[in-house]
């Protein structure tokens, strides 16, 4: 089983220790990505990955990460709280995966995938930046993602006072514990439901366009097949 951890920020603070404390846990073969290091680009809206992936002006950076992610089994996703939302690093990353999303050409591996979603902050609630993460695994069909969120009252890891670093330690064996398994994830419900609603939608045509019908066409999803 092999991770890939994709950290929406360059520095090692406290999400990124707790990101890191929760693979040590699974004990893993593991990858990281740093963000905006290892991608430095904001989506520039020029809609060429809808025609074709490999058009996207920043293709050669995002295979990278996107082929890394497709051999793991789990998605680490760690970013701190920024004014109540994931760094912009991180949204940017997302942003560029938009073609991915049911709504367009989903990808058959996402849909055997476990994630989850680790948010600092110094006080507030980590709800809505976690949120923003979680849209997008559900928009690419991720059906088995949790989360982590919690307010450290510190700048950096150092700054962690010990009480709360035994209770993080603590809460990432239990975590490790739900992620590791090695039955593929029930897809649930929703994703269901959402992948029914998109292939009735690319069916009557109603795409960004003509070729996210045909790549449905192609996989048998009009037709009834699924991806998992
Ligand atoms: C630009 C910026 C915005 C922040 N916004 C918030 C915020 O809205 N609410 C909050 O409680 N903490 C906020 N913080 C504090 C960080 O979320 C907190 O210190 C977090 O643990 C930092 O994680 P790191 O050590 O991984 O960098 C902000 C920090 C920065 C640098």
């Amino acid at each position: 089983m092999k991770i890939v951890m994709i950290h929406g920020q360059n520095h090692k603070g406290s999400t990124f220790h707790i990101g890191r404390l929760l693979a040590k846990k699974l004990n893993m073969e593991s990858t990281e990505f740093f963000l905006p290091r290892d991608m430095n680009h904001f989506c520039i809206g020029c809609y060429s990955c809808i025609e074709d992936e490999t058009k996207c002006p920043f293709w050669s950076e995002k295979k990278i990460i996107l082929d890394a992610m497709e051999q793991a089994d789990i998605f680490i996703f760690t970013s701190p709280n920024y004014c109540l939302a994931p760094s912009g690093a991180m949204k940017s990353f997302l942003d560029l995966m938009f073609d991915y999303w049911m709504v367009h050409r989903p990808k058959e591996w996402m849909f055997s995938k476990r994630a989850v979603v680790i948010s600092t902050s110094a006080g507030a609630s980590n709800n809505s930046a976690i949120k923003v993460v979680k849209n997008s695994l559900f928009g690419w069909g991720v059906p088995f993602v949790k989360s982590y969120g919690i307010a450290v009252q510190a700048m950096n890891w150092g700054m962690v006072k010990d009480e709360k670093k035994i209770k993080i330690e603590k809460d990432m064996t239990k975590l490790a514990k739900k992620l590791s398994c090695d039955k593929k994830p029930r897809v649930g419900i929703k994703t269901r439901f959402m992948f029914r609603m998109m292939g009735m939608m690319h069916s009557a045509g109603w795409d960004s366009s003509p070729v996210e019908k045909q790549y449905w066409e192609e996989k048998g999803w009009i037709s009834g097949k699924r991806p998992w």
